[in-house]
């Protein structure tokens, strides 16, 4: 497929807008949308639940759809339980490994998370009494790796995010997995910022939890998300939800759980969601990772450099190969939310606020930034439009 021009052929809404929210959520395109039409008009009908033909139907293309998305990073199939988003992916490692835990056990993670990707470790760190440690990072966002390696010494846990939400940081997940199994940690990645956008390999990466949102880089729905959960811990992760579909036996007396991965997926799942999301992978893998990655990394350097002539502070790493399709910006003294209303008077969608990272922003010692990120059908045109309107208003302002 040309990047970017067949990609935004199949997304009719790239016409009407510059559309640079993809942290937020990605747009849709076609092929997604008429994967769940076909299953919501031609075989809509309960999983793992009827011998009749459209449940049979809905059944195998759900299983398949679980496939797709194992086969998209590298696990196995039973491996993979689907959520509703990265939020409760994490949420559900959190609760499930609980049990695990001891007093004075220590949890390690980075001053750059997400919200989703905090607050349900310092929850489990308040229960159960734990140390909630955060690696070394300067202002651009990069870690400190000696003090990784001390800090995850001695801990239970390292959860960390792959790509930050704020400031587009690609961080070494390989080197800290490796670091927390030499350790014997467990090792959780949030991956909302890089499925989808490149690669992603539980294998590589050494990952025992992985959480990610079909909505964001894999151009799925809302209301669709994945954990990942090594087979290793299927016996000792507790399933935070059970009932329909968990079981294996059930008297008056108690019941026994059934195997993975329908142990962790009580209830009807969300089938055109996990439909739509396979079709989101499968359109992915046709336009290819690596190209992906290359015109993101273009649309960040052209963004970078006219924010460097505009003299406009940006934030985030300077070394361009750390630094994925996010760019955080202020144009001070106006605020990060009339800086959005005046790119959307001219059609450009961002994201201004502290984007669900108050940590990052206290760290900054900002309030918020202005956030453009970019997906596959985002053009150098876009960015030079983009960069035009921000000329005009520093040209007004100054
Ligand atoms: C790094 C990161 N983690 C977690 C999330 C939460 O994703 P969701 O809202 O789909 O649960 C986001 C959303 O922006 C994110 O950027």
């Amino acid at each position: 497929m040309k990047i970017p021009d067949d990609v935004r052929k199949d997304i009719p809404l790239t016409i009407e807008v510059i559309y640079f929210d993809n942290t937020a959520t990605s747009l849709t395109p076609k092929p997604v949308i008429e994967a769940m039409d076909d299953y919501y008009l031609r075989y809509r009908a309960n999983v793992h639940r009827g011998v009749h033909r459209l449940s049979q139907m809905a059944t195998h293309k759900y299983e398949e759809s679980r496939k797709i998305v194992a086969d998209f990073i590298n696990a196995e199939f039973g491996e993979i339980v689907f959520t509703k988003n990265t939020s409760e992916s994490l949420n559900l490692v959190a609760l499930g490994l609980e049990n695990l835990f001891r007093p004075g056990d220590k949890i390690v993670t980075t001053p750059y998370e997400h919200h989703s990707d905090l607050l349900p470790w310092q929850r489990l760190a308040r229960r159960k009494g734990l140390k909630l440690e955060f690696i070394e990072g300067d202002n651009e966002g990069n870690l400190d790796l000696s003090d990784a390696e001390r800090k995850i010494k001695d801990a239970k846990l390292v959860a960390v995010q792959h790509v930050s939400n704020v400031l587009g940081v690609v961080h070494e997940v390989e080197e800290l997995g490796k670091m927390a199994k030499e350790e014997g940690a467990i090792f959780v990645v949030d991956a909302a910022q890089s499925a989808g956008h490149m690669e992603v390999d539980v294998r590589k990466l050494h990952v025992d939890f992985l959480a990610f949102s079909g909505h964001k880089g894999p151009m799925g729905p809302t209301g669709i998300g994945v954990l990942y959960l090594n087979s290793g811990f299927f016996d000792v992760f507790e399933p935070p939800l059970i009932g329909g579909g968990t079981i294996e036996d059930v008297s008056p007396d108690g019941y026994r759980l059934t195997e993975p991965p329908e142990r962790f997926e009580a209830g009807t799942p969300n089938i055109g969601g996990a439909i739509g999301l396979a079709a989101g992978i499968r359109y992915i893998q046709r336009i290819g990772l690596k190209g992906i990655e290359r015109q993101e990394r273009k649309l960040v350097k052209r963004t970078v450099e006219g924010l460097d002539e505009l003299e406009i502070p940006w934030y985030g790493p300077g070394n361009l190969k750390k630094h994925a399709g996010v760019v955080s910006f202020n144009i001070p003294p106006l605020h990060p939310h009339d800086v959005a209303a005046v790119l959307d008077d001219h059609g450009i969608m961002v994201r201004s606020g502290h984007h669900c990272a108050l940590p990052v922003m206290k760290k900054l010692g900002i309030n918020g930034t202005v956030r453009a990120s970019f997906h596959v059908y985002n053009s150098l045109e876009e960015v030079e439009a983009f960069l035009g309107v921000l000329e005009e208003l520093v040209r007004n302002l100054r």
